[in-house]
């Protein structure tokens, strides 16, 4: 395991202050709203389908959400799916904000360093997270790690789609596909299956309109918060990112590979 890596004042803002806003602003809107809110990081509820399924994923499936954010993905995976999960996430105030909207366990724990036994899991997913992170190798290690052998292993990447990027949010640093594959092998995760984001169904209108007003009411709270300003910047800059395929969403679905017999 890793030190923990230090972490740029501009995803603190994102995925730490803002994070904790818009749950508040979620009890101002009504609990319909909670769910497109807290998914906004993992694309849409097809992505989630395919990766779920993919997966395995199946009642009383006991699943790890390493990187949970504020907890969207894997109450989704509850509702839809049945699974048991449980959510880890560095950011104090996503914990918080996680705890506030859904009813699920949730650690504060960096992904490269995670308080779990060996083989805690039926299966692991990320969703947005590896490029937040610099020591990719080791992040995929513990999901290796705290998943049980033959386990599903399931990531939604951003994955560079050009050799050089014009822009990135700070704190990020997108692989290629290639290097993502490379990766994955060098971790000990075997990939079964991929699929780009934007071969998927898009995010419902409703969703997106429950999304865009508790996104309002943050912005009417607290534009002019610096910290606001921050968030706002970097989300800009990946949506942007996207758009013009610079950077492409793929979901990979994985398994953690048996020990050798030999
Ligand atoms: C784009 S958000 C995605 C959140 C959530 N997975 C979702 O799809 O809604 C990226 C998340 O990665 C988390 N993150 C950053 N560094 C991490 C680390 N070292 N270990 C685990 N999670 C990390 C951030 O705090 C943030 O919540």
């Amino acid at each position: 395991m890793s030190e923990s890596e230090p972490v740029a004042e501009a995803m603190v803002d994102e995925f730490d202050t803002v994070a904790w806003w818009t749950a508040s602003a979620v009890a101002e809107l009504g609990e319909d709203h909670a769910l497109p809110a807290a998914c906004r990081g993992s694309g849409s509820p097809a992505g989630l389908d395919w990766l779920a399924t993919a997966m395995g994923l199946e009642p009383g499936t006991s699943l790890l959400d390493s990187g949970a954010g504020v907890g969207g993905p894997a109450e989704y995976a509850a509702r839809t799916y049945d699974v048991r999960p449980v959510l880890a996430e560095p950011m104090e105030g996503a914990c918080r904000a996680a705890r506030r909207l859904f009813d699920h366990p949730v650690v504060v724990a960096d992904g490269l360093a995670l308080p779990f036994g060996d083989e805690a899991f039926d299966a692991v997913w990320s969703l947005g997270v590896l490029c937040t992170i610099e020591d990719k190798q080791t992040y995929l290690e513990e999901m290796r790690r705290t998943v049980v052998p033959g386990g599903a292993v399931g990531l939604l990447v951003y994955t560079r789609a050009v050799e050089t990027l014009p822009d990135q949010p700070e704190g990020n640093s997108f692989p290629s596909r290639i290097e993502l594959l490379a990766a994955l092998e060098a971790a000990g995760l075997t990939v079964l299956d991929e699929k780009p984001l934007a071969d998927l169904a898009s995010t419902p209108d409703d969703w997106d309109r429950a999304a865009t007003e508790v996104e309002e009411v943050v912005e009417r709270d607290h534009h002019g918060d610096e910290r606001w300003q921050n968030a706002q910047a970097q989300q800009e800059t990946i949506v942007r990112l996207i758009a013009e395929e610079l950077v492409v969403g793929l979901l990979v679905s994985c398994r953690r590979a048996e020990p050798s017999t030999g």
